[in-house]
This record gives C-alpha cells, structure tokens and sequence, in this order.
C-alpha cells in the first residue's frame, strides 16, 4: 500500500472541520479520482500527503513514511509530486530549462544529472524542443506540462494533479489528460482531483467526497451511476448516465448504464437492433 490512512480530520480555524474521519488507501500503480464539488475537501486531503499541511488527527502513513514523523519531509516532497490548477503560479526562471532544472537544484540532485533528467522528463511530456522558451509564452495545456516536467524530473513515487485542468481550453485539458493517461500506463501512481465527474470516468478508483468526509469508495461505475449518490455528493452524472434514467422514466430501457459515450452507442445500437 503507497498510502494508507486512516480517521483524518483537519480544520483551518480550530472550529470547522475541513476533514472529517476520512480513509483513504490508495495501492501502487494506481489511478485514483478525487471527486466532489468545490470546498468538499479534496485539496485539504492531498495537501496531507506530502506534508503541506500537518497532520492534526489520525493516522497517515505514505510509501512507509509515517507523516507523524516531521524529519522526512523534503523526502516525501519529493517522492509526492504535484501539479496546481494555475498554471501561470508554477513557474520561477525565464526559461523552460532553467525552471526544472531550478526544481532539482533545491533538491539537492548532482548538477551532472540535471540535464538528462530535463531532457527525459520534457520528452515524456512531449515538450522537447521548448527548452529555451520562456514559460509565458507557452499555451496554457503547455505550461501544465512543464510544471508536470518539473515533477516528473524529481522521479516521485506519486503524481497528484490537483484540479490541473480546471483552467485549461478544451485543447489544454485533453493534452494533459493524455499525459496523465499515458503515466498511468507506464505503471506511474496517480492521484486526480477534479470536479468534472468525465475526467473520473477513466480512474481505477474514485473517492468522492462531500462537505469533508469520504461519502464513498469505488469503481466509477458504482459511484457516477448511483444516482441519488452523486445527487448526496451535489454532483451531475455523466451525460451517458442521465440518458439512461431519462430513457427509462420514458418507458425504454437499456441494458446496461453506459459510462462513456462509446458504451452510449454500444447499447443504443443494441435497442435498435431489438426493435
Ligand atoms: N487556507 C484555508 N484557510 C481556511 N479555510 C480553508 C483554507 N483552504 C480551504 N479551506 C476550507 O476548507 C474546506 C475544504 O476546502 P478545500 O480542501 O480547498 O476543498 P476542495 O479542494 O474540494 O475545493 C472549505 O470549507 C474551504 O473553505
Ligand atoms: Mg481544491
């Protein structure tokens, strides 16, 4: 288990609780989505797991560091990289190669292994090439890949991408979604915050969350097509999935509650294929 967790809780003013007793565990090579509406406590959650925020109550442990334990920090910074929404926040030298090179400095990597490491981890973020860029200059899907390039040249153990697309144009968003897929499938850990229910759709697991706590846990078939689930969670279903209860409160009714819009056609070719 990379993560393991256990009656988290957490409050900013020592009055409200922005966690409430939540569990999480979370298994190497995994694709996790963290799903909920604004203010449910997503961020405050992963902010735990590379000790940007203290532990306050319960237990964390993450790849067998015991977050209890404050001398490990800069380890666990570094094994638990994490890409922010804004992309134009991540950014401190003038150009593309200096900026990530900057982020292995302050870690302490040898300065001979600086370069190759920049040039692997824009190559697996398919930025090659824009080394000399300056960072504004880039489009919005292209920064985000540069921050994930700046993660990715420390080697972590786990990738957390925190409402990473929520700024980005649609262009922007499948870039770095195509990212995120392609790691994933390269073995890579991945942790996805998101409050768009379709960029859930592709996780091995979800954990939605709702005003602090963990409301449930499971594949995105359990979670986004229980409706009165998501409707607890203040979440809309996938499109495919509210076609599906539309359908059936109109008398037709499909085999299966599709996903994605290729299960969508897959089983509306099958009604007509009935018919
Ligand atoms: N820095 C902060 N200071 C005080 N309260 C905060 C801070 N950050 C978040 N909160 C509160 O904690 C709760 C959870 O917020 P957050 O973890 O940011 O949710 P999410 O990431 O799901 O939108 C919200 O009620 C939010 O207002
Ligand atoms: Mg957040």
């Amino acid at each position: 288990m990379l993560v393991e967790g256990k009656n988290i809780s957490f409050s900013y003013d020592g009055f409200s609780l922005a966690l409430q007793d939540v569990e999480v565990t979370i298994e190497k090579g995994e694709f996790l989505a963290i799903l909920g509406c604004n203010g449910s406590g997503k961020s405050t959650l992963v902010k735990h797991f590379n000790a940007l925020l203290p532990l306050q109550q319960g237990e964390l442990r993450v790849a067998q560091i015991d977050l209890r334990d404050e001398g490990d920090i800069w380890r666990l910074r570094r094994l638990c990289g994490m890409v922010f929404q804004n992309p134009d926040n991540q950014f401190v030298a003038s150009t593309v190669e200096e900026d990530i090179a900057f982020g292995l400095e302050n870690y302490e990597v040898p300065r001979e292994e600086i370069p190759g490491r920049v040039r692997a981890a824009l190559a697996l973020v398919e930025m090659s090439g824009y080394e000399k860029r300056a960072p504004n200059t880039l489009s919005g899907g292209q920064k985000q890949r540069v921050a994930l390039a700046g993660v990715l040249a420390l080697e972590p153990e786990i990738i957390i991408f925190d409402e990473a697309t929520a700024m980005l144009d649609p262009r922007g968003r499948q870039e770095v979604l195509a990212i995120m897929d392609k790691l994933h499938k390269a073995g890579r850990t991945i942790i996805a915050i998101t409050h768009f229910v379709e960029e859930a759709v592709a996780a091995d697991k979800i954990i939605l969350m709702h005003k602090g706590r963990v409301l449930a846990c499971g594949s995105p078939k359990a979670i986004l097509t229980d409706l009165d689930l998501m409707k607890e969670a203040e979440m809309i279903p996938p499109l495919p999935v509210r076609l599906y209860h539309d359908l059936r409160q109109a008398g037709i009714y499909l085999k299966n509650c599709p996903l994605t819009d290729e299960e969508l056609v897959e089983e509306l070719w099958q009604l007509r294929s009935k018919t």
